[in-house]
Order: structure tokens, then sequence, then C-alpha cells
């Protein structure tokens, strides 16, 4: 018995020590990260060489520890650089617990990944994967020195440096690469698609059925657009991208604060019955600590969704009529014991039954695939 506690009490010890690491790394490479982005920005240069330099670091696998691994085996062009995977791997090939999410319009959304609320820059953001060694995406860290001379000081990279920043003098340094890689994200942007078409005044552009679709999602009924806003359907893109939006469209949800809701817990899970959580799928707990933000995640951009199947942060959802059956359950509710469960108390009270018939879910779904670019 009591070797049985202390053995539960030295792991939870473990965990909270482990959990203390990760949080001072993330504290250490926003703070690192501002001072690199600050000079970054300080190294205006023309866009267009930056970002050509950026796209071939994003294919390039050799910035990785094992030199298997770029930012496009996990952000695939042909997935609207996202990965059919539930979560992604890191070198080791441990998971990671999130999906992949998409780059396109990345550079709009006013805070990044799936529940860190205060990561806000895309050259912020790209140090994790490339440089973090717990977990590892990249882990660049532990061969940067080799990487810098056998890679970036040599052809064709040395090159495409010096035409991105040619007033810099020295050899490449890891600033010059967030900035690079940001530039490139940067330049993925898509607002060409049917629904685009059709908001211009189209009205070829979408089926009967993406048109019935359309009216459900902005309705009172369905009310997807409260968190789902905007011309990136996310409450959490930057404020000019909320304020572009269908003639339909409905007011953003709020917070406790008053302030436009970003982050929500959208009936994924009551893993205990009590609000609890899953391991890893604190979200944005792991970041305030307040016992009411565990499960709550950053409200999904929509647009190229339909190529970008597992959903969720965790991938959990395989398809998009899943997604659909999943809100008109009003929340899957998965708990660890038991099939059939009752909601967490944190559960946003949007999600509930809403009662749509097999004909609504499919004209959700026919919207939600009007959403593809035409460019990716
Ligand atoms: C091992 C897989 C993997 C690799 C490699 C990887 N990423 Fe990611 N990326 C992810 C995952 C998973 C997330 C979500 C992370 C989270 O929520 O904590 C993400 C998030 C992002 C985001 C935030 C997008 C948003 O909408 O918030 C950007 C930008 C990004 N990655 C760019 C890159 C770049 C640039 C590289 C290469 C330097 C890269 N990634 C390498 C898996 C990867
Ligand atoms: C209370 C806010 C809220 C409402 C209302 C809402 N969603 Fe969501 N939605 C979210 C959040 C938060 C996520 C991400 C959750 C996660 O990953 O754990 C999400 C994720 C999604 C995703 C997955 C995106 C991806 O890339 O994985 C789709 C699709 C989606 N919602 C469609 C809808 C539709 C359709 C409706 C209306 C029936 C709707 N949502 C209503 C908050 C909401």
């Amino acid at each position: 018995m009591i070797r049985s506690s202390l053995a539960k009490n030295e792991k939870r010890e473990s965990l909270r020590a482990q959990k203390c690491v990760r949080w001072l790394l993330s504290i250490m490479a926003h703070f690192s990260a501002m001072i690199a982005f600050q000079n970054a920005e300080a190294l205006a240069q023309p866009p267009s060489k930056k970002a050509a330099w950026g796209k071939a670091l994003f294919f390039e696998p050799k910035l990785s520890a094992n030199g298997k691994i770029s930012c496009a085996t996990c952000h695939e062009p042909d997935r609207a650089f996202t990965e059919n995977k539930n979560s992604s791997t890191d070198i080791e090939g441990h998971s990671v617990h999130r999906n992949s999410p998409t780059l396109i319009n990345a550079a709009h959304m006013d805070v990044l990944t799936w529940s860190n609320p205060v990561l806000r820059k895309l050259e912020n953001q790209i140090i994790v994967p490339l440089f973090l060694d717990t977990p590892g995406e990249m882990a660049l860290v532990r061969v940067w020195p080799r990487v810098r001379s056998e890679l970036l000081e040599k052809s064709p990279h040395v090159e495409m440096y010096r035409a991105a920043f040619p007033e810099e003098k020295g050899p490449p340094d890891t600033r010059h690469l967030f900035s690079a890689l940001a530039e490139y994200v940067r330049t993925l942007e898509a607002f060409d698609s049917p629904y685009d078409r059709f908001l211009a005044g189209d009205h070829k552009a979408l089926s009967a059925q993406a048109k019935k679709g359309r009216q459900l999602f902005f309705s009172a009924r369905a009310n997807c657009s409260a968190c789902h806003s905007g011309v990136l359907f996310s409450n959490a893109a930057k404020k000019e991208f909320l304020e572009k939006k269908d003639p339909l469209a409905r007011s953003p949800a709020k917070d406790s604060q008053g302030n436009i809701l970003q982050f929500a817990h959208n009936g994924l899970y009551n893993w205990d019955e009590k609000g609890g959580v899953p391991e890893k799928h604190e979200g944005l707990y792991e970041f305030s600590l307040k016992l009411e933000d565990r499960g709550k995640f950053r409200i999904a951009p929509l647009r190229n969704v339909a190529r970008t199947p597992p959903y969720m942060h965790d991938g959990s959802i395989a398809s998009l009529e899943e997604v659909v059956e999943h809100y008109n359950r009003g929340g899957l509710n998965k708990c660890e014991k038991r099939k059939k469960c009752s909601s967490a108390p944190q559960k946003h009270s949007l999600i509930r039954p809403l009662g749509l018939e097999r004909a609504e879910k499919q004209a959700l779904v026919e919207f939600l695939k009007s959403l593809s670019s035409q460019r990716f």
C-alpha cells in the first residue's frame, strides 16, 4: 500500500517536473524568439527573395537532427500543408499529441497553434519545431554547428541567403532562418474558393445543397459562426479578418471578460465525468492552470478543411460527416470508463443537440467543402 502510494507520488512529482521543464522551455523559446523576431524585423529585405529561401528551407530535411524531417514532412503541400495522421511524431517517432494544422492563411491568425494563448508571431512559432529538443520535432539544436557550416554556408543555400539578406556580411544564423521561413509561410494565402466566388456574385459557384448548408452554418439554430466567424471561419483570426465576413454572419461569441472567444471546449471529452480530460489534452489549461480551461482549444479555422482530415487537435474525428454528427449530438463527450457520458461543465453552451435531419447534415458538409482553395 505504502510503496504503491510512494510510487504514485514519485510519478506525480516526475510528471510535475516534466511539466515545469516544458513550461520553462516554452518561456525561454518565447523570449529568445522575441529577441530573434525583433532582430529579424530589423532585417527588412525584399520579401520575394526571402520567401524563396524560406521555401527551400521548408523542404530541407537536413535541417533536422536525423537528416530526414523537413517542415513539409508534417505540413504536406498536397494536403493543404497538413499531414494525414492523428498526431505528428518527433524525430524519435514519439507522438507530439497534436494534429498538424494547415499553414494556409496561418499568418492571419491572432494566436498560433492549438492552444497557446501567447504565441502570436510566426517567427516565434517556428523556433518550436525547428530547435526545441523536448519533444524534438526537428531538433536542429543537436546538429546546428555542422548544419550551418556544411549546408547553409554552401551552395545553393548560401547564394539564396545572400540574395535574401544582401546587407548581411556574416554567415547565416538562426534569426535568418526564422525570418525566411516565416516569410514563406506568409505567402501561403488563399481566398479563391467556390465560396469566395459565390460571395463575389457568381451564384453558380455553390451547389443548391452548399447554399442550404451556408444558411444553416450562419443560422441561430446551428450557430457555427458564433465561434467560426470572419473570413477565416475562426474567432482566433486577426481582427481585420473578423471584420470581413459573410452578410449572413452572426456576432462572435464572447468570453467571460467580454472579449471575443478564441478558445473553447467543444464537447470532445469528459474523461472522468467531472470535466477532466485525458492526459496531454489539457489545452489552454497547460498555460493558464485554471481548471475551467481544461480541454479548451483554439477555435480552428475552416478554410480548406475538406483537404485536412483527420480533425480536431488530436485528429480524433476522421471525416467531416463525423464532425457534423459530433456537433449534432451536442458533443461526443467521450469518457474513460463508459460509452455514454454526460457533458463536461466547461463545455460551451452553444454545443448542444441541434436536431439536424440527414439532408441538413449533408448540406453543412457540402458547405464546408466549398471553402477549399483552387491553389492548394
Ligand atoms: C513533426 C511534425 C512537424 C514538423 C516537422 C513541423 N511542424 Fe509545424 N506544426 C506541427 C504541429 C503538430 C503543430 C501544432 C502544434 C501545437 O498545437 O502545439 C504545428 C504548428 C505550426 C504552425 C502554427 C499554425 C497555426 O495555425 O497556428 C506553423 C506556422 C508551423 N507549424 C510551421 C512549421 C514550420 C515552418 C516548420 C519547419 C521549420 C514546421 N512547422 C515543422 C507539426 C510539425
Ligand atoms: C463554442 C464554439 C464552437 C462552435 C459553436 C462550433 N465549433 Fe467547431 N470548433 C471549435 C473548436 C474549439 C474546435 C477545435 C477543437 C479541438 O481541436 O479540440 C473546432 C473544430 C472544428 C472543426 C475541425 C477543424 C480541424 O481543422 O480540425 C470543424 C470542421 C468544425 N469545428 C466545424 C463546426 C461546425 C460545422 C459547427 C456548427 C455545427 C461548429 N464547428 C460549431 C469551436 C466551435
